[in-house]
């Protein structure tokens, strides 16, 4: 088991699109194992790998954070094949420690990818579940919820946040 350190808002991994996984070796489900083992230990209900540095499209969901094995979601390479509707709930980031928005996400989708043994899953999501896949997705776009937000909130939000990295002062 290792927690990885999770990187924070201005962090080149954060902000660029990830690679696809082209196979899923040791390697590739070992940084799984360890985003569940860092999803769990900092109480989130989902991890992206540009999260923990890792410039992959790898991501992790868990809403039952931990307490129903059923719900563990480990994607590799997803896409979103389809996505419907709108709605907008405050949200916040393990990334972006401290702030919180109301991103617009869609209300329910549909996503396909592989598991780490590299077989297809696809999973339809609404509610809590679709907007944590677009939140993750986002991530593997180098896109945050900052990013999703209307523009006169995220200009503010962003010269909040380009302040606190000037004065490297992260609130944790
Ligand atoms: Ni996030």
């Amino acid at each position: 088991m290792a927690i990885r350190s999770i990187v924070t808002y201005g962090h080149p991994a954060l902000h660029s699109p990830a690679a696809p996984v082209a196979d899923i070796d040791d390697g590739v489900r070992e940084l799984i194992r360890d985003m569940v083992d860092t999803m769990y230990a900092t109480s989130g209900i989902g991890l992206a790998a540009p999260q923990v540095g890792e410039p992959w499209r790898v991501i992790v969901i868990d809403l039952s954070l931990g307490e129903d094995a059923a719900q563990l979601i480990r994607m590799v390479n997803p896409e979103i094949v389809e996505q419907q509707g709108e709605q907008r709930h405050e949200e916040g980031c393990l990334s972006v420690p401290g702030y919180s928005g109301l991103p617009v996400r869609p209300a329910r989708m549909r996503v396909r990818g592989l598991n780490p043994d590299g077989r297809e899953q696809v999973v339809t999501a609404t509610d809590l579940l679709a907007r944590a896949f677009s939140h993750e997705i986002d991530h593997i776009e180098g896109r945050l919820f900052v990013d999703r937000l209307s523009p006169l909130k995220r200009d503010l939000l962003k010269r909040k946040l380009r302040r606190r990295i000037r004065q490297d002062d992260w609130e944790r």
